[in-house]
């Protein structure tokens, strides 16, 4: 499954992408916000190993990387957790390289993947976990639509300490009333 916008190519990860993913995957500074922060280029290995060869299967994460057209480098990733086969929901989490955050790419490919779950994998909600310290990924979620439905207190361990959480969720009445 590709995906493309006006300035980018959204395709599933392969093994051939782990040098340039652990580069932006590994700044910690960046990341802090994240559960999953790789040590070696072996840990992106073993990540893109785990995730799942199909979308939408249920009770599995797929991974896309986020390409430049331009340059054909990798600029992030886009993860879509696929929840139970009956469910239709699915989470949805990004990571741009810092070198490319604030070009309205994160908004770009976010915006194109909830389209095509929406449209072609028929979903009915999607929903995105965010530590109420992560401004940028608040503005991201609330510039495409996102409601904000939870502040759930403490209520994950990330990095050994607990922190809250936010749930932002859209339905998809929600989306064709904002592309109408
Ligand atoms: C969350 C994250 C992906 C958001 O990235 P981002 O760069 O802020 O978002 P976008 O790529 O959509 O860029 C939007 C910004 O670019 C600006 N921009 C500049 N040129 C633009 C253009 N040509 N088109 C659109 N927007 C443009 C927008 O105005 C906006 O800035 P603003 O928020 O000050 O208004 C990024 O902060 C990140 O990777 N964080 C670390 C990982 C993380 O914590 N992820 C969340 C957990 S899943």
């Amino acid at each position: 499954m590709i995906l493309e916008t006006e300035r980018l190519i959204i395709r599933p990860i392969t093994p051939d992408d782990k040098n340039e993913v652990f580069e932006y995957r590994s700044d910690r500074e960046t990341n802090k916000y994240q559960g999953w922060i790789p040590a070696t280029v072996s840990d992106v290995e073993t990540f893109i190993g785990r995730v799942s060869k199909q979308i939408n299967e249920p009770e599995t994460w797929f991974q896309f990387v986020i390409i430049k057209k331009e340059t054909k480098k990798i600029v992030g990733d886009l993860g879509i957790h696929f929840f139970g086969s009956e469910n239709k929901q699915a989470e949805i989490g990004c990571t741009l390289n810092k070198d490319f955050q604030n070009k309205g790419y994160a908004t770009e490919s976010v915006k194109r993947v909830i389209d095509y779950l929406f449209k072609d994998l028929n979903k009915h909600r999607i929903i995105t976990s965010i530590d109420p310290e992560n401004i940028n990924s608040i503005r991201l979620v609330e510039r495409i639509g996102f409601r904000k439905e939870a502040h759930f207190v403490e209520s994950l361990l990330i990095n050994k300490k607990w922190v809250d959480d936010l749930m932002y969720a859209l339905i998809e009445k929600d989306w064709e009333e904002l592309n109408l």
